[in-house]
């Protein structure tokens, strides 16, 4: 299977339950386009739209929105919940959209899980009208309080795939060498605050850590749901369970 088919299968499977185990999308979804400031009837293209986090802010700013997605089950997603969206399933390296027939490109969380982000971003200047504009968010790792589920995770399961995670000047750097100008930058927060270590718990086990507890040894997967509990026990009394997800929204255009 191809990283491009893993993808694609990884965002079908999470498309029912996506926009509740990622707590934060739908607010940064809206704080991106609020950055962005589109007029009515703006013409924006959101790529990788996922469940529409940022479609929706678009579509509620009053602009005519086409969302894309590779995943085949996140576009019945969005065309269900939004009927006034325009959606298509294609590859954000090969948008199947004219040449200018946008003001705006949005990307919420999307460029840093391209194979080939620069390759994206040509594509989202090309389908730009001179003097558009693009508004991408990136994720921002954070450990904070988290510190002992790092290393919980470490000692279990190892140092992890060894692929660094885009850096906001690296994502301003390829905006730049696609062509955009002005990048610039600001930091969003959104923390979440869980009600105990079952939530904790549950909430990390949707996203895979009970599917790979559950393939260690038994006594192994018994140690790590022991300290995992120990760990979050501590926190919650520490001053609870906030989640700190971080990012930063990066906002360019295209010469006039
Ligand atoms: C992390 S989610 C973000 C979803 C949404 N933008 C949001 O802010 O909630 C990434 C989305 O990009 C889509 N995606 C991944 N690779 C893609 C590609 N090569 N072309 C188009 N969409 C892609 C996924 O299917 C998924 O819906």
């Amino acid at each position: 299977m191809t990283s491009t088919e893993h993808s694609r299968r990884k965002y079908d499977l999470l498309a029912d339950r996506y926009e509740d185990l990622f707590f934060y999308v739908a607010d940064l979804g809206r704080r991106l386009v609020d950055l962005a400031a589109p007029a009515a009837g703006d013409r924006v293209l959101d790529v990788g739209a996922g469940r529409g986090a940022v479609a929706r802010a678009a579509l509620a700013a009053g602009c005519a929105v086409t969302a894309v997605d590779s995943s085949p089950g996140m576009c019945r997603r969005l065309a269900a919940d939004h009927p006034t969206l325009t959606v298509r399933q294609c590859d954000a390296g090969a948008l199947d959209v004219p040449d200018g027939s946008f003001d705006l490109v949005t990307a919420g969380f999307v460029v840093q899980v391209l194979d080939d982000p620069a390759r994206a971003l040509a594509e989202f200047h090309r389908v730009l009208a001179p003097g558009g504009r693009v508004a991408v968010s990136l994720e921002r790792q954070t450990v904070g309080r988290l510190g002992w589920l790092h290393e919980l995770n470490r000692r279990y399961f190892g140092g992890g795939t060894g692929a660094e995670p885009m850096t906001a000047d690296q994502l301003d750097g390829l905006l730049t060498a696609a062509g955009f100008t002005a990048p610039a930058r600001t930091g969003a927060h959104a923390p979440k605050t869980l009600d105990g270590p079952d939530r904790l718990w549950t909430w990390l086990g949707d996203q895979g850590l009970a599917d790979a507890v559950a393939a260690l040894p038994p006594a192994t997967a018994q140690r790590f749901r022991a300290e995992f509990h120990d760990g979050a026990r501590r926190m919650h009394a520490e001053g609870g369970i906030v989640l700190e997800f971080g990012a930063t929204l990066h906002l360019a255009a295209t010469p006039g």
